[in-house]
């Protein structure tokens, strides 16, 4: 088997489990302490992947924000901030999208095959488009990724893409951090999707680190034996 990045999957949540709320606006689940600890964990990264709807929902820039860390990659010979990837099916994403902005990093454009002509004519200018396949399958990305010489990457979401690298057994750690609201509202995004997890009563996930951070609570698990504290 081909060998796959450590993979680390981080998100929000709020108390009753949701990713975000059921309306338009972004809902704000960190604090500026925790957005400080995701910037490191960023940076310490040589990927970052979100799924498609993320990028049209939330307009992410996925940099690392910190001058200092920005400048200590530098130092170690790589770019200010991880490459960034995307995986799509429908190709229906905006070349002016923050995530393609003209900045210094690598994107990447996972596409399911029927699209890929689609997606080259509309974003092959900012990003270099994958044939990732039909369907896209999450363990082959992690393969193709690593075979870019992605050692480390970061799967900042959503849910959909979450539940598939959970499922495929694809994830060694999950930061998870709990906001201390409610969404109440099941038109949400969950955390993850209906699906049969390698974590279950009768197999429990190690919980490595709880911390406390402001009003939020960081809860650090180690999902496989590749797991490694730092
Ligand atoms: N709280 C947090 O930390 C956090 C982090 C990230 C996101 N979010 C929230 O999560 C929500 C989005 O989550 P989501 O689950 O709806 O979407 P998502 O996981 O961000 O993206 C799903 C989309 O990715 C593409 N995709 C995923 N798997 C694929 C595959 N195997 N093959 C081809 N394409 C694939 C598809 O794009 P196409 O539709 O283009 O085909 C699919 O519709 C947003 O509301 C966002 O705010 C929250």
């Amino acid at each position: 088997m081909a060998d796959r990045p450590y993979t680390l999957l981080s998100c929000g949540i709020s108390l009753d489990g949701y990713l975000d709320g059921a309306s338009e606006e972004r809902l704000l689940l960190s604090n500026d302490a925790d957005l400080d600890r995701v910037d490191a964990v960023r940076a310490a990264c040589d990927a970052i992947l979100v799924g498609a709807a993320t990028v049209r929902n939330d307009n992410p820039r996925l940099l690392v924000r910190t001058k200092a860390r920005q400048d200590e990659r530098v130092a170690r010979g790589l770019s200010p901030s991880p490459m960034k990837v995307t995986v799509t099916a429908q190709a229906q994403l905006d070349a002016c999208a923050d995530f393609f902005a003209a900045d210094e990093t690598e994107k990447l454009v996972y596409c399911a095959s029927r699209t890929v002509a689609q997606a080259l004519s509309s974003l092959g200018s900012v990003a270099t488009v994958v044939d990732g396949g039909e369907p896209v399958d999450m363990r082959w990305i992690s393969e193709d990724l690593c075979a870019r010489g992605v050692r480390r990457l970061m799967v900042e979401g959503g849910g959909t893409v979450h539940t598939q690298f959970l499922t495929a057994g694809l994830a060694d750690e999950l930061h998870l951090v709990v906001a201390p609201f409610f969404v109440g509202d099941s038109r949400a995004r969950r955390f993850v999707s209906d699906g049969r997890f390698p974590w279950n009563p009768d197999r429990r996930a190690t919980l490595a680190e709880v911390r406390r951070m402001d009003d939020v609570v960081l809860l650090r698990y180690a999902l496989s034996d590749r797991f490694r504290m730092d």
